[in-house]
């Protein structure tokens, strides 16, 4: 008999199900292969495929029922109808022109004709970086406006060059290639290639499976998958869900090659665009606008190519370092007497919190810059906050209230034409987000669609790429911080949350609907959540029209990915400038460089168990885009927190960068002092382990800002040459020292995790596991998150405290993990902690860590900053020291010193631990034990 029950699995794994094969019996089976199904490039892309329209355009038409992501129409032969005609190549690139022959057919042409000539642009940057452009050789198209970093002029010589590229002539094709290896990294010859006004298209083969990347969407795992997926990228107001554009766009990916060599590519476009992932390997791009302009980083390792990327993008922000402390927030505090008999349940039960928050309740009506009567209390509270040692972050949302006849801002920007407007009119496109109507009293029990139609004012949006926008928005958030009016209102805020900024609207395209079809329903509709709605769901008509600063104007249709990131450098330039200190922006919608200047929160997510997995994936993909501040909503978003789920989340989340309890409106409470006393305990102990361990991410903070390298690492950036770690979506690093592994699903009390080929420690323990290179299973009670230190690096740590600004005066400790090799190093970056540009004027301090299995060095590497609290190292812990140690020396400059040490040796744990020490910090020493 004959069975269909099969599937592939990648890589190349067939499995046979229902097979019902009687122990005892002889039997043979026999499969067919289905062809280079694998090998289908789709012809026709999108709904409206048919037999009839594919063999139009030449291509096979074949419905394959086995697996409905096959594309039915597909390309019978290599042809796109391009051919490279007056190639020139240079010491430092190539240019080419593209000529279309009029003979081919293309998907969409009739509403979208194929471009005839084409210009063709190669730069060779440097070793590593290489750029390739393709565009209308005939007229100018939009290009992003976002500035990269690029050598002005050729660096790196032709020797030293990591890759080489071929043109393919006809069909036109862009091969490159790793010089090292020979692996082809990028082949764009194929049928595929598409270059129309509203259709642009380009495939290439991937050198293997391993493709990690592209955003924003939330994903099952890390590695993507390359069955068959299509994944929509346009900025969207969209909770997190399965094939959903949300918040962020970045078409950016990283790939391993079969041997673990890493690349990374970034197409810098910014308009509605899609990536079709296929097994031949390879992918597809589809974007409706602007042009094919490619950026190649060849690594050659994964934190390499972060590094370089991010050397192209600009390398994410250092934040001050009170942002690394607890943070609580909730959309729903009914006063300001709530939010303070928050703060002083989280005192009183002794639970680190540094940042509290409030959502949009405080402003009035949901409108930017105006304080409710209900918070009427919050700029008194916010200073006394502060006094204590706490800091404070205030929502603000684009969208402008234009329904009142004295609302300042409103008003304001009228005069100063700050907001978008149809094109060639001096009409505002309105739409309507959070501002409700004056003299409206809101029936909750309504439906959504009522309540925004009955109750919400019209909005306007800033333009926030013209300069008057920019000083406007300066203008109004300065007057929150000190009111020119009422100087009792002023609040004096520490950090600014920018939120709803993909732009989010609550009607379609506008109030009254949008007039340029073309443009809200283009040719080619990517694959992006609700079709019926076009381009403009939840967001601005695509004709809206934004100006740049010189004046030239911009369709929304090409920059509407980028209305976040426009918005996030005038806010962090406004906000250092009133808090004359480093501060934090969080911004909801991200585009390629947004890390520059801001963290990110992944959004609205639910109160549910595969929120917890999901959340790591969202980090580490964000690592990979150069935002290396970043983490979820602890606890959840949407709907009611449970009390192990929440407690599980603390864990896990005290181990995000960004580190926040935040709730919707309508859930029940779920911060920290919410539950009972055991939760209390839970979430004390685990966010003093995270103060504890505070130098150490600051460090990495600072290595992300100072050389690019990831916060939030996926294993596999350590351990590329291990295989295993090249799957792995669970568990997760700081740095490359700590490997984190969480307890993610309800009811278990033992985690499975991966132990990476390395020496490792038991954090809680100091304990070598005394295994490696294999999953193990470890006990993970409530309450127990596990932990390792490798072997090989030192963690400077300090005393936690309440607040930061306390943990910053405790005495600091250093835990040596030796390595099998019995060495060890590390080091800690130190500032104020607030100082704006710290790093780039040189006042920190940076001290290097480095041990042998007798003796440790502590060696000031930069000294531009001296710590008012007068620091000192008071501990040192050795892990791993085998035979037993003791009588240690202290020198200095050669010469031994008095110390009052203590010294114990523990020869079941292998731990020498010396304490009492007096070592500041900012000197050198030496300390040497027999
Ligand atoms: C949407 C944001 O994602 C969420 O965090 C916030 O609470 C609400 N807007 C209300 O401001």
């Amino acid at each position: 008999r004959s069975i269909d029950a099969f599937k592939i699995h990648l890589p190349q794994v067939a499995v046979f199900g229902g097979l019902r094969l009687a122990l005892g019996q002889s039997y043979t089976l026999r499969w067919s292969l289905a062809g280079n199904i694998s090998d289908k490039f789709d012809c026709y892309p999108g709904l409206d495929a048919s037999r009839e329209a594919c063999e139009e355009l030449g291509c096979v038409w074949a419905e394959d029922t086995s697996n409905l992501d096959v594309p039915y129409c597909y390309y019978s032969s290599a042809d796109n109808g391009y051919s490279i005609t007056e190639l020139r190549y240079s010491a430092s690139g190539a240019t080419a022109n593209l000529t279309f022959d009029q003979g081919s057919r293309k998907a969409f042409e009739r509403a979208t004709p194929p471009i005839s000539t084409l210009a063709l642009e190669v730069k060779y940057h440097s070793n590593h970086l290489l750029q390739f452009k393709i565009y209308d050789w005939a007229k100018p198209r939009y290009e992003v406006p976002v500035p990269l970093n690029l050598p002005a002029a050729p660096e790196g010589s032709d020797r030293e060059r990591l890759y080489d590229l071929v043109l393919r002539r006809k069909p036109f094709g862009v091969q490159v290639r790793r010089r090292s290896t020979g692996t082809v990294i990028w082949d764009s010859q194929l049928p595929t290639f598409t270059f129309s006004d509203q259709f642009l298209q380009i495939s290439t083969r991937l050198p293997s499976h391993f493709l990690y990347g592209f955003g924003e969407q939330e994903h099952r795992s890390f590695r993507r998958d390359l069955a068959w997926h299509t994944w929509g990228m346009f900025t969207r107001d969209q909770p997190p869900g399965y094939k959903l554009n949300s918040y962020g766009v970045h078409p950016y990916y990283m790939a391993l090659e079969e041997d673990g060599n890493a690349h990374g590519v970034l197409l810098l476009n910014s308009n509605a665009m899609d990536v079709t992932f296929q097994p031949t390997p390879a992918l597809t791009y589809r974007t409706v606008g602007g042009i094919l302009d490619f950026y190649m980083v060849l690594g050659p390792t994964p934190e390499m190519v972060v590094q370089e990327y991010t050397q192209l993008v600009g390398r994410p922000v250092l934040p001050p370092y009170w942002a690394l402390g607890f943070q609580l927030c909730r959309y729903g505090y009914a006063n300001d007497s709530e939010i303070e008999a928050l703060v002083e349940a989280m005192k009183a039960a002794g639970i680190p919190h540094d940042v509290q928050y409030s959502d949009i309740d405080y402003m009035q009506r949901q409108m930017d810059f105006t304080l409710s009567p209900r918070f009427s209390g919050l700029p008194a509270l916010i200073e006394k906050m502060q006094r204590e040692g706490m800091r404070f972050v205030l929502i603000l949302d684009p969208a402008i209230a234009a329904n009142d006849s004295h609302y300042l801002a409103f008003e304001r920007g009228l005069q100063e034409d700050i907001f978008i407007k149809w094109p060639n009119s001096s009409d505002i496109v309105y739409g309507k987000v959070w501002p409700d109507l004056p003299n409206v009293e809101v029936n909750n029990s309504l439906d959504w669609d009522t309540q925004v139609e009955l109750y919400r004012a019209y909005a306007a949006f800033p333009d926030f790429f013209r300069g008057s926008t920019q000083r406007w928005w300066e203008r109004e958030i300065t007057e929150v911080y000190s009111n020119p009016r009422n100087a009792s209102l002023s609040m004096r805020f520490d950090g600014i949350w920018i939120d709803m900024n993909e732009p989010s609207s609550f009607v379609n395209g506008a109030v009254g609907g949008c007039r340029d079809r073309e443009l809200n329903f283009p040719p080619y509709l990517p694959q992006l959540g609700s079709r019926s709605q076009g381009l403009s769901f939840k967001t601005l008509c695509m004709e809206a029209e934004q100006l740049l600063p010189d004046g030239s104007p911009l369709r929304h249709y090409d920059v509407h990915n980028l209305y976040g990131w426009a918005q996030t450098k005038p806010t962090l330039d406004t906000l250092q400038k009133l808090t004359k200190e480093r501060g934090i922006v969080v911004t909801r919608s991200t585009y390629p460089s947004s890390g520059r200047w801001a963290g990110h929160w992944l959004g609205d997510n639910t109160a549910a168990w595969d929120q917890l997995d999901k959340s790591i994936i969202g980090m580490m993909d964000f690592s990979l885009f150069g935002i290396s501040y970043t983490g979820a909503d602890i606890c959840g978003f949407f709907g009611d927190s449970e009390y192990e789920l929440c407690a599980r989340w603390m864990e896990l989340g005290a181990f995000y960068p960004y580190s926040r309890n935040h709730n919707g409106n309508t859930g029940r409470r779920q911060d920290p002092v919410s539950w009972n006393s055991t939760f209390e305990a839970l979430s004390r102990t685990v966010l003093n382990l995270r103060y504890s361990l505070l130098p150490y991410l600051y460090t990495l903070m600072f290595e992300a800002h100072a050389h690019g390298s990831t916060v939030v690492r996926p294993l596999l950036h350590e351990f590329v040459g291990d295989r295993e770690t090249w799957d792995i979506s669970h568990q997760f690093l700081w740095g490359p020292a700590l490997l984190i592994s969480p307890a993610l699903e309800q009811g278990i009390r033992e985690v499975n995790a991966y132990f990476p080929p390395a020496r490792w420690y038991d954090l809680h323990t100091d304990q070598d596991v005394g295994f490696r290179g294999e999953f193990r299973s470890l006990p993970a009670p409530l309450g127990h998150i596990n932990l390792h230190i490798r072997g090989g690096y030192i963690l400077a740590r300090q005393g936690p405290a309440n607040t930061t600004f306390y943990s910053r005066q405790n005495p600091l400790h250093l835990t040596v993990a030796l390595s099998d090799s019995l060495r060890a190093q590390g080091s800690l970056y130190w500032d104020d902690g607030v100082r704006i540009a710290a790093y780039e004027d040189g006042v920190y301090l940076l001290t290097s860590f480095t041990a042998t299995q007798n003796a440790l060095e502590i060696r000031v590497l930069h000294r531009g900053y001296v710590d008012p609290n007068n620091l000192k190292f008071n501990q040192v812990k050795v892990l791993g020291v085998a035979s037993a140690a003791g009588n240690v020396t202290v020198t200095q400059g050669g010469q031994q010193i008095a110390s009052p040490h203590v010294v114990s040796y523990d020869s079941q744990k292998q731990v020498l631990d010396v304490t009492g020490l007096e070592l500041e910090l900012g000197q050198d020493y030496k300390l040497e034990w027999s």
